[in-house]
């Protein structure tokens, strides 16, 4: 199994040589790839950076390659680089830019790939399948690139997709990685969790993102981190963001609008229940079960006490809240 696992490695770490020499050094990827990355505002050092690489519009190119350099069917099946049907053969990505997934250590583990063009009817991106090197719930794109800098910041910068963390990179942050529009897992944070104690996370500008990413941050809490969050203005996101400010505009924007994330879940909680006292009444239960997953009691009580000032209520109801809930999961 180990050796089986070796070879999916070494699959990998070709497919991702063949598809940086493919956006290099053959007409379609200059003509199709690069040109797409130089509209994203990616320098050449960026690309390199993080081996950005293309995928031709050929059925079978890369797989055909492979084999002629004596990588195996079974393999290149079992990373999902080839699809098999029959006695037929074909590549999963194609006429796609690539971005490879690495592991901390810096081994390929597996392929994002973006199409070029905005058929709505194509999935954006294309990611490659479970594998056994590559669980997505155990990986974050951006982490082999980021871990020094999350370790010397003691911060990490959690954001959605591939191109925030690349375009972040550029501009000058460096400790930032993504959970590639997945929800975040329990694994994922504690791979970051080894190197700092801090996340802030960042959301895209639309409503519907936020919402859903404030239930996944309970995770985060429950493995006694501090948590910020920070959005960007609507329609943006921290790559076009990033893109179109400078190193010194972004880090103080980021400064200025990072939030901790119970009191930014207690502000908005409690706008939105305003005058519903059915409503009130859930949000109180909402925002005491976020700190209810805090394990360090001290940092509980200081949040209550907070959450009773922006949430106007006593801090004896919110206690005994507290209390209760606690007491279920025991
Ligand atoms: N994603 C995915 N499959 C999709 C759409 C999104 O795997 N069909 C993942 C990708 O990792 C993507 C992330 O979710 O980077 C965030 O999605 P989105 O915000 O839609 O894309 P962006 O990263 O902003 O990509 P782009 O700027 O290229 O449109
Ligand atoms: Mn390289
Ligand atoms: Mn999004
Ligand atoms: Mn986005
Ligand atoms: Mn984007």
């Amino acid at each position: 199994k180990a050796n089986e696992r070796e070879s999916l490695y070494l699959v990998s770490d070709f497919a991702n040589t063949y598809f940086q020499k493919t956006l290099h050094k053959t007409n379609q990827g200059k003509a199709i790839g690069l040109s797409y990355f130089k509209e994203r505002g990616f320098t050449p050092e960026t690309i390199e950076k993080f081996d950005l690489g293309y995928s031709l519009d050929e059925w079978q190119a890369f797989s055909d390659e492979a084999l002629k350099k004596g990588y195996k069917m079974e393999f290149l099946e079992k990373t999902g680089l080839t699809i098999v049907k029959g006695d037929k053969h074909f590549d999963r990505f194609k006429g796609r830019v690539m971005f490879p997934i690495k592991s901390m250590s810096g081994r390929v583990l597996g392929f994002g790939g973006r199409i070029l063009t905005n058929d709505k009817k194509a999935a954006k991106y294309l990611n490659s399948p479970e594998s056994d090197i590559y669980h997505k719930s155990k990986v974050l794109y951006g982490i082999y690139n980021a871990k020094q800098a999350i370790a010397k910041e003691d911060n990490c910068f959690l954001v959605e997709g591939y191109t925030d963390v690349i375009q972040f990179y550029q501009t000058g942050i460096h400790n930032v990685v993504s959970s590639s529009g997945t929800a975040l897992t329990p694994e994922q944070i504690r791979l970051i969790n080894r190197l700092t104690n801090n996340i802030t996370v960042l959301f895209d500008g639309d409503a519907a993102g936020i919402r859903a990413s404030l239930r996944g941050i309970d995770l985060i809490l429950e493995q006694g981190m501090n948590v910020k969050v920070c959005s960007f203005p609507e329609g943006e996101d921290p790559d076009s963001f990033a893109r179109e400010n400078t190193l010194e505009e972004l880090a103080t924007y980021l400064e200025n609008h990072a939030t901790d994330f119970i009191r930014y879940k207690a502000s908005i909680l409690v706008n939105e229940a305003k005058d519903d006292p059915v409503k009130r009444a859930e949000t109180i239960k909402d925002i005491v079960n976020s700190i209810s997953k805090i394990p360090d009691r001290i940092k509980q009580e200081i949040y209550l006490r907070e959450c009773s000032k922006i949430m106007d209520i006593s801090e004896t109801v919110l206690f005994s809240t507290l209390q209760q809930l606690t007491q279920k999961e025991i």
